[in-house]
């Protein structure tokens, strides 16, 4: 053991320095140093060495992912959890996660693990009655010491572990206390190493707070081969599931539930979800069929303006759900290239039912839901809407058109403004296509002006 020191550690880079700051040196965060005691270096894990071989006689198949059965989980996912693969599910407290992971422990057809360093076996019990988790195969383990932990796993041996949470379980042998970035990253990379040694998939907890007062979840996400994020309202019980990193497969897929009194229930059919509230024949909502992976999602974009007097001070610019970077960017194109004067008017716009509309196929139903709310003209209620707009005004054209389309005329659209060069449809909605932002304030009979 080395003689134990005091450093100051980086939450978001885990980089350490002898002197505190306000601002890590290395990547620049702010309020991220917090103080801790090191003591001898976290000995980096030793797998057990392979040699190296060609690349044709490695064994893919036993990277083949294993169905959770959870098809929302699986959907995330790419096809289920691999072997040896370690899942780090971040979120925020209260949001389910402990709950989304007690139904996959049930669901799993072989022997599994389920480590509680935040409840008592008896809270767990509980609530695994009320998901109807309670099964032979399934092992508690009330537990927050690491060398335990790996006994545990050593007499039971379950085909799936979860640790809940990484922040609350230590190593004693690390005189750093539970929570700090020595000892998160510490156990992480020991129960990295018995992931990978015994071939176990593993899975782990990981909270984050809206001020990132936790240590971990970043320093991890290096460490582990997945990072799902799982999101949503307290207040609502949608709930949405996407991995930020994963090395077994595509990091853009969405995965939908809702939590209910029975616990999260998968949502298949998540555009009717998003539609349920909407009232048609208001000013300033869209509707558009977007992406998310390879699932079709209608979302309404809601869009307000309000005339400000005061002078000097910029209006207001809010987007909810939208990248305010990207609604700046629409303003001023709707300003030069369709001559909508917005400049003095507050703009608030969001994105409907907690969805995060980052692709840029929504840019045209957010043009047409700020133009509808600024002429206080409502669109056609089976109109949607879609297409990337450029800073020239013009409307370009966005992948998989044909499979938004067939989203839209399931939800019973009958008409959409779509992109000049969009392929030819067999859905049987009626295509307007416009080639400028100005066009298409026409087609949805917003403005009188271009062409006509
Ligand atoms: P939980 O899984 O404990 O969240 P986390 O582990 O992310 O902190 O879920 C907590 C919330 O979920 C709690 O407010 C109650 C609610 N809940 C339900 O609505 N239905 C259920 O069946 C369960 C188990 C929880
Ligand atoms: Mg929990």
């Amino acid at each position: 053991m080395g003689k134990s020191r005091v450093v100051y550690r980086c939450t978001e880079c885990a980089s350490a320095t002898p002197k505190w700051g306000g601002r890590c040196a290395v990547c620049e965060a702010w309020n991220s140093l917090v103080e801790e005691t090191e003591g001898a270096p976290v000995a980096a894990p030793t797998g057990p060495s392979s040699p190296a071989m060609p690349i044709g006689q490695v064994d893919a198949q036993c990277s083949q992912p294993h169905p959770t059965g959870i098809a929302e989980l699986d959907r995330v996912l790419g096809g289920g959890l691999v072997p040896g693969s370690v899942t780090l599910l971040g979120g925020e407290p209260g949001i389910g996660k402990s709950t989304l992971l007690l139904q996959l422990l049930a669901k799993w057809p072989q022997r599994t693990l389920y480590v509680s360093a935040e409840e008592s076996a008896q809270q767990v019990r509980l609530r695994a009655e009320r998901l109807d988790a309670v099964r032979p195969e399934l092992w508690l383990l009330p537990e927050t010491s690491l060398p335990h932990i790996l006994a545990a796993i050593d007499a039971v041996q379950p085909q799936l572990v979860v640790i809940d949470s990484i922040q609350t379980i230590a190593d004693p042998a690390v005189p750093s206390a539970p929570g700090s970035v020595v000892q998160v990253r510490g156990c992480a990379h020991r129960l990295v190493a018995e992931a990978k040694r015994r071939n176990l998939p593993v899975l782990m907890v990981g909270h984050v707070t809206k001020e990132g007062g936790l240590a971990g979840p970043r320093v991890l996400e290096h460490i582990v081969d997945t990072v799902l994020s799982f999101e949503g309202d307290r207040h609502h019980s949608l709930r949405l599931l996407r991995a930020t990193k994963h090395r077994f497969g595509p990091t853009n897929e969405l995965g939908v539930f809702a939590m209910e009194g029975e616990g999260l229930v998968g949502v298949p059919d998540a555009s009717s979800l998003f539609l349920t509230d909407r009232r048609t024949g208001v000013p300033g909502s869209a509707i558009t069929p977007t992406l998310e992976g390879q699932r079709p999602l209608l979302v309404e974009v809601q869009a307000l303006t309000n005339k400000v007097h005061a002078t000097g001070v910029p209006p207001r610019r809010s987007a909810q759900g939208l990248d305010g970077g990207r609604l700046a960017l629409l303003l001023a194109v709707l300003e030069r290239r369709a001559r909508m004067v917005m400049g003095e008017f507050e703009v608030f716009a969001s994105a409907v039912g907690g969805v995060r509309l980052t692709e840029p196929g929504a840019d045209l139903a957010l043009c047409t839901a700020l133009v509808s709310a600024l002429t206080e003209r409502p669109l056609l209620p089976e109109v949607v809407v879609f297409g990337e707009v450029g800073l020239a005004g013009e409307v370009r054209q966005v992948a998989h058109a044909e499979r938004r389309l067939a989203e839209a005329a399931r939800m019973g659209f009958t008409r959409a403004i779509v992109p000049a060069n969009s392929p030819r449809s067999t859905t049987g909605i009626a295509l307007t296509r416009v080639g400028s932002v100005a066009e298409a304030l026409v087609a949805a009979g917003l403005s009188g002006r271009a062409g006509s």
